[in-house]
């Protein structure tokens, strides 16, 4: 069983990679996305999405946690550019090339990108044959979808094009574009498509704890799960399910320790944000984490609108 961390632009950078997968549990990484038009993108924009690739392109091992490659996720619709971009990223040390197909933001699904395609099936079959082609056959292709775009429709007709197109591997968000965020997740979805391909299918979408992943496990039928927010929610989430697999007993990471890594993340993105920016990532953090510890929640409404590095690190406890 794999359990990979979520790509989540603007909140899960190289260092909070770094941090949760130092927690334990994580096998595999993706980048926030890299938006692709119609040109192959400086060195420098790959780098920084993924500061890993000079890493061999796995983050660094921390605490109990291990090496966990690092995937390149690309965002975008023109097939060739995608794939000359994708090759890019292969020439930079990526371990694998991952495709968004499931972004519902109006601004990129405004340009094409993301969940739109879905109801382009042709597109998306295209877009992975190109960057299938593109690439190494050594660096894996991957994609990830939504279940469709407005309706829960086109999932296995996307799903059975990408596996056509020569992808090694599928992630699915178990909720169409017009779903969003909102619970529930459609797991059983996932189950039909595990029935009808042959490639390995990522289970994701709304586990939050130990018995959702129980239940999504059973539903979707798969062995490999990404968490998204239940993840930042509870950074011990992931060694939690591993614990309970291996039939080990699981301790509960306490606020302290916690809030030690909330200090790290704050401490590293001084070092790489500018001031105008500082905090956010970290606030975006206690806000997910508010749902699992009280301390957290007190903790956000108390800096929620400071912008002052001295207010912060005193609100932080430095
Ligand atoms: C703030 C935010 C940013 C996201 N950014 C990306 C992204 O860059 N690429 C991507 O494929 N999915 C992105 N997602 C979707 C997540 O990877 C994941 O599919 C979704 O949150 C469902 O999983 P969860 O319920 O475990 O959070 C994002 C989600 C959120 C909430």
């Amino acid at each position: 069983m794999r359990i990979f961390l979520a790509p989540m632009e603007g909140v899960v950078d190289h260092h909070m990679r770094n941090i949760i997968s130092s927690v334990g549990g994580v096998d595999i990484c993706v980048t926030e996305f890299i938006r692709v038009t119609d040109h192959v993108l400086p060195n420098k924009i790959f780098k920084k999405a993924c500061p890993e690739l000079d890493e061999n392109s796995e983050t660094p091992a921390l605490y109990r946690g291990a090496h966990c490659p690092v995937r390149v996720q690309l965002l975008g619709s023109n097939p060739s550019a995608l794939a000359a971009n994708a090759a890019r990223a292969a020439e930079l040390g990526a371990v694998a090339i991952d495709l968004n197909f499931g972004c519902p933001a109006k601004t990129v699904n405004r340009h094409k990108g993301g969940a739109c395609l879905l109801d382009e099936t042709d597109t998306v079959f295209d877009i992975v044959n190109a960057v299938r082609k593109a690439t190494p056959a050594s660096t894996p292709v991957t994609a990830k979808i939504r279940l469709g775009y407005l309706n829960r429709d086109s999932y296995l007709r996307n799903a059975k094009a990408i596996e056509a197109a020569g992808a090694n591997e599928l992630c699915v968000h178990a909720r169409s574009k017009t779903d969003g965020y909102q619970p529930p997740a459609y797991w059983h979805y996932i189950g039909d498509i595990r029935d009808n391909l042959s490639i390995p299918v990522v289970a994701n979408g709304e586990i939050w704890s130990l018995e959702d992943f129980k239940r999504c496990a059973e539903q979707s039928k798969c062995s490999d799960f990404m968490l998204g927010r239940g993840l930042l929610a509870k950074p011990d989430l992931a060694l939690e399910i591993k614990q309970y697999m291996a039939g080990e007993a699981f301790n509960p990471l306490s606020w302290d320790e916690v809030c030690a890594h909330v200090r790290t993340l704050f401490e590293r993105n001084c070092q790489s944000y500018p001031p105008k920016y500082l905090g956010n990532r970290v606030k975006q953090w206690l806000f997910y984490l508010q749902r699992q510890y009280s301390e957290a929640a007190e903790l956000f409404e108390a800096i929620k609108r400071e912008r002052d590095e001295q207010a912060l690190r005193r609100a932080l406890g430095f």
